[in-house]
C-alpha cells in the first residue's frame, strides 16, 4: 500500500512556503528539506545554492535523490475537516434550496443508495482520487448509514495513502426517510462500532486512516443514541464528527426537539459529545455561551464557506471565534460546498469574511495567509495532527504538494502551453506567487502530492 511502502532518503529542492504562525508565512526561495526513509523530515536548510553542498552535511541523504521544483514552490498538503464522499455526485446541485429541504431533496436520496456496492467503490475511489489531486492529504469524511460502504471508504484511503478519518453516518430519528435511517437506537449503536472496529482493524497505528463517531446532527439523532455515542466515544478514545448551528431553521428544529437543553450546543455538551477530539462543522449562528462551552471543552471548527453560501446557511463569524481562541480549519462539505478543493475554500473563506467586512467591521476581513493557516496547520489543529502535519519543521512528516505556476516567458510563442489559469511574468516574488495561486491556481497546479514521503497523485 502507498503509505507504507519503503521509501529511499529524499531531499526536496527549491522553493518552500508554509505558515509559521497564524498571519505570517515563511517564504523560502532556495530551501532543501531533507525527508528520511519513513517519511519524516530530517532539515529543513534555506539559502540553498548548490544542493551538493546540503547532500554533504547529512550521512543519511549523501546518495539521496533530489526532487527539484521549478516555476513554483513545495506546500503542504492541505487538511479537509468536513466533506461527505457519497454526495460527490451531487456536486453542483442545489438550486435553491436551504439546509432542511436540501437534505430531503438531494442529499438523502443519493445517500441512501450506497447500500450498492458496486456504486460505492466507484463513487469513492472517483472522489478520493480528485481530493487527492487537489493537494488534499489529510480528510475527515462522512460516509453514509450502510458499514459495508463506510469499510470500503477506508480501504480506499488507506490503499491510496491518503490519510483519512472515516465516520458511519448515525441517524435513528424520523428526520429522515424509513428506507434511510438507522432500524432502532440499538442497530445505530451496534453498527456504529462494527464500522469503528473495522477501520481501526486495517489500520492498528491509525496512521492512515482512522475512525470517527458520527452523529450526523441533532435533529437526525435521538437523545439516548447521542448520549450513546457519548459514551462510546469516552470508551474508545475515538474522534468525534457532528453538524452544529449551520441554519436559523435547523436551531429552531433542535430547540423544539430538545426543549430542555439550553442551545444547541447544550444538546452535543449534555451527550458528552464536546471533546477536545470533536470536530463540529458550520457553526455559523452561535450565541457567546456557545462559543465558551465550546472553548472550555476543546472542540474544533470546521468552517465551510462554499457550502454556507451555496445552501445560504449564513457568513461565519471566523475572525470572531479566532479572537475567542477557537480552533479552526477548512472544510469542503461537498456537496453543500460545490468543491473538492481546499485551495477554493481558501477563496471562499476569503471571500465571506470580505461580505462580513463590507456589513460591519473592516477586522472581519481574513488574509491570504490566514486562511492558508487554516487550510493546512488550523486543520491539523482540527483532527488532531499539529505535531505531525500542516508544515515543514523537523520532525514533522513530509505530507506536501509541489506546486507549478505558467512560466509565461519560458513558454515563449506557444500560447496557452501551460495548462491552469496562474501565468508568471518572471517579476513576480515569491509572495506574489503565492497569492496569484491562491486567487486564480486549481488542481492543474498541483503537479504532485506526497503523504509521509510516499507519492500519492501526480500529473504530467
Ligand atoms: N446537516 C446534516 N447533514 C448535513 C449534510 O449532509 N451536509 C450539511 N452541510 N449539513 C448537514
Ligand atoms: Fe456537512
Amino acid at each position: 500500500m502507498a503509505a507504507s511502502a519503503p521509501i529511499s532518503p529524499t531531499i526536496y529542492f527549491g522553493a518552500f512556503v508554509h505558515s509559521t504562525s497564524l498571519i505570517e508565512l515563511e517564504l523560502s526561495d532556495k530551501g532543501a528539506i531533507g525527508v528520511d526513509s519513513n517519511g519524516v523530515i530530517a532539515f529543513v536548510e534555506r539559502d540553498v545554492e548548490n544542493v551538493e553542498d546540503v547532500k554533504g552535511k547529512y550521512d543519511e541523504f549523501k546518495e539521496a535523490r533530489v526532487v527539484e521544483v521549478k516555476d513554483g514552490f513545495f506546500f503542504p498538503g492541505f487538511i479537509d475537516t468536513h466533506t461527505h464522499a457519497p454526495q460527490h455526485p451531487n456536486t453542483g446541485l442545489f438550486g435553491k434550496t436551504t439546509l432542511l429541504s436540501w437534505l430531503q431533496t438531494y442529499t438523502f436520496p443519493m445517500e441512501s443508495s450506497f447500500s450498492d456496492m458496486q456504486k460505492a467503490e466507484r463513487i469513492y475511489s472517483n472522489f478520493v482520487s480528485r481530493t487527492l489531486s487537489h493537494g488534499t492529504t489529510t480528510c475527515a469524511y462522512y460516509a453514509t448509514i450502510h458499514v459495508p460502504a463506510t469499510n470500503l471508504l477506508a480501504d480506499i484511503c488507506l490503499a491510496r495513502g491518503q490519510r483519512a478519518l472515516v465516520g458511519r453516518v448515525c441517524m435513528d430519528s424520523d428526520l429522515s426517510p424509513e428506507t434511510y435511517r438507522d432500524a432502532s437506537p440499538e442497530s445505530a449503536i451496534a453498527d456504529s462500532k462494527e464500522s469503528l472496529s473495522y477501520i481501526r482493524s486495517i489500520d492498528p497505528t491509525g496512521t492512515i486512516v482512522q475512525p470517527i463517531i458520527t452523529p450526523r446532527f441533532a435533529p437526525s439523532c435521538t437523545a439516548p443514541v447521542l448520549a450513546s455515542l457519548g459514551h462510546l466515544a469516552r470508551e474508545t478514545d475515538a474522534h468525534i464528527q457532528t453538524h452544529i448551528s449551520e441554519n436559523v431553521g435547523e436551531i429552531a428544529l433542535v430547540a423544539q426537539l430538545f426543549p430542555s437543553s439550553t442551545s444547541y450546543t447544550d444538546v452535543y455538551d449534555t451527550a458528552g459529545l464536546l471533546t477536545s477530539k470533536t470536530i463540529l462543522a458550520h457553526a455559523v449562528h452561535l450565541a457567546k455561551e456557545e462559543v465558551d462551552t465550546i472553548k472550555a471543552r476543546g472542540a474544533k471548527i470546521s468552517h465551510c464557506p462554499a457550502s454556507n453560501t451555496a445552501i445560504t446557511s449564513g457568513c461565519c463569524p471566523v475572525r470572531k471565534y479566532l479572537n475567542a481562541g477557537l480552533t479552526i480549519g477548512l472544510g469542503t462539505d461537498v456537496s453543500g460546498g460545490f468543491s473538492p478543493s481546499i485551495l477554493e475554500e481558501c477563496r471562499q473563506a476569503i471571500w465571506v469574511s470580505r461580505f462580513l467586512a463590507m456589513q460591519g467591521a473592516d477586522s472581519a476581513k481574513l488574509s491570504t495567509e490566514e486562511v492558508l493557516y487554516l487550510a493546512t496547520r488550523g486543520g491539523a489543529a482540527v483532527v488532531g495532527m499539529e505535531s505531525k502535519v500542516g508544515a515543514f519543521e523537523v520532525g514533522m512528516e513530509w505530507d506536501a504538494q509541489m506546486i507549478v505556476l505558467g512560466n509565461v516567458d519560458e513558454r515563449g510563442s506557444r500560447d496557452g502551453a501551460f495548462e491552469g489559469l496562474v501565468d508568471v511574468f518572471g517579476w513576480e516574488d515569491l509572495g506574489e506567487r503565492v497569492q496569484k495561486w491562491v486567487y486564480s491556481g486549481d488542481d492543474r497546479n498541483t503537479k504532485m502530492v506526497w503523504v509521509r514521503g510516499r507519492l500519492v497523485h501526480s500529473r504530467a
